[in-house]
């Protein structure tokens, strides 16, 4: 088979067309054998992925696992900037990501020259990005954090330290709240958290007052004000596990109600409404970008891989490695 890369360039993906006949989980399950490769999929991939990964969970979770895998190739089922995250802490390993264009508006919303010069605004100020970053924002940041850890590891720091958080505003401006802090924010957000509409939230609300309403920190003020419960995806998955509650709106991606649901079968899950009520702006276009098939053909073709600059992946693993150590101190 002739591999037709100007596909990885125009459509960021092998578009090579599979056999109807085949059963395409078993043929991954058997690649993954044959190629010693492991499957890390986010909680906002589709129900199926979710279900063949060898790993599932929130971008801690996936860091740590990318870490510390002993399998040669890593298939990142979810977006760019999270298999970027793999291959920096793993370079000698394959990583590949079954679609190049799954990127991130979130890491889109910090570009690396702007980026550089509101830093040099900023001296003497240490630098706390997100881990929905590019690689180069990563290579200026002094520490990475994701949901999970944001707050712990800015409660590390002495209190008079000045920080710059980026690139998302929102989860800055929820740290600054629970902390008391004044970290200086990026003007950076996710267009999937920022188009829940708190007016129709408050409506269902009101047709469901017994339903808790859970949201992720990259939500806007406004929604996270009204929240039962605001945390990272696998804080919120565990918030409807450990308590007796029936009914969850949940205002973040969909694809989290897939674990909830397995795991609380008995119980009721309501995605929040969008500001738009016509779209499915639950859904984040570029993590539903990857589909059964195009991990089947990344797999077998071992192509889109990932690869990264060496002297932008030396300096960007550090902030990586100080956010995997103090989570491991903190037992995070
Ligand atoms: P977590 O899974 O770490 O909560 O992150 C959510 C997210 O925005 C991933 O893109
Ligand atoms: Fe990025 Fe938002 Fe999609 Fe997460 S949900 S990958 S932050 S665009």
């Amino acid at each position: 088979m002739l591999i037709n890369t100007d596909d990885l360039k125009n459509k960021g993906f092998l578009d090579i067309p599979i056999d109807k006949n085949i059963n395409i989980i078993e043929e991954i399950n058997k690649l993954k054998i044959q190629k010693n490769a492991v499957i890390l999929a986010h909680f906002y991939q589709i129900g199926e992925i979710q279900d063949i990964a060898d790993f599932v969970g929130d971008s801690l979770k996936l860091a740590q696992e990318a870490a510390k895998t002993n399998a040669d190739i890593i298939l990142f089922a979810g977006v760019h900037f999270m298999a970027e995250t793999a291959k920096i802490l793993s370079p000698n390993k394959k990583v590949l990501l079954p679609d190049l264009f799954a990127g991130c508006s979130l890491a889109d919303s910090a570009p690396a020259q702007e980026f550089a010069k509101f830093k040099k605004q900023y001296p003497n100020h240490l630098v706390i990005s997100y881990v929905n970053t590019t690689a180069t924002i990563k290579s200026m940041t002094d520490i990475i954090c994701t949901s999970s850890n944001a707050k712990e590891i800015i409660d590390t720091l002495p209190k008079d330290q000045k920080i710059i958080f980026a690139p998302d505003k929102n989860l800055g401006n929820y740290i600054n709240s629970v902390t008391g802090r004044e970290m200086v924010l990026w003007n950076g957000a996710c267009h999937v958290h920022e188009q829940f509409s708190v007016e129709r939230i408050l409506e269902l609300k009101k047709q469901n007052p017994d339903a808790k309403i859970l949201a992720h920190p990259e939500c806007e003020k406004t929604v996270l004000i009204i929240a039962d419960h605001i945390g990272s995806t696998s804080s919120l998955l565990k918030y409807t596990k450990q308590n007796e509650y029936q009914k969850f709106i949940v205002a973040t991606e969909s694809g989290i109600m897939h674990q909830m649901r397995k795991a609380n079968p008995q119980k009721i899950f309501i995605g929040a409404p969008p500001k738009d009520s016509t779209c499915a702006c639950n859904d984040c276009n570029f993590m539903k970008l990857n589909t059964l098939q195009k991990i089947y053909n990344a797999l077998k073709y071992e192509l889109p891989e990932i690869i990264i600059d060496e002297e932008i992946r030396v300096k960007a693993e550090k902030p990586i490695l100080k956010m995997l150590e103090i989570s491991e101190q903190l037992k995070l």
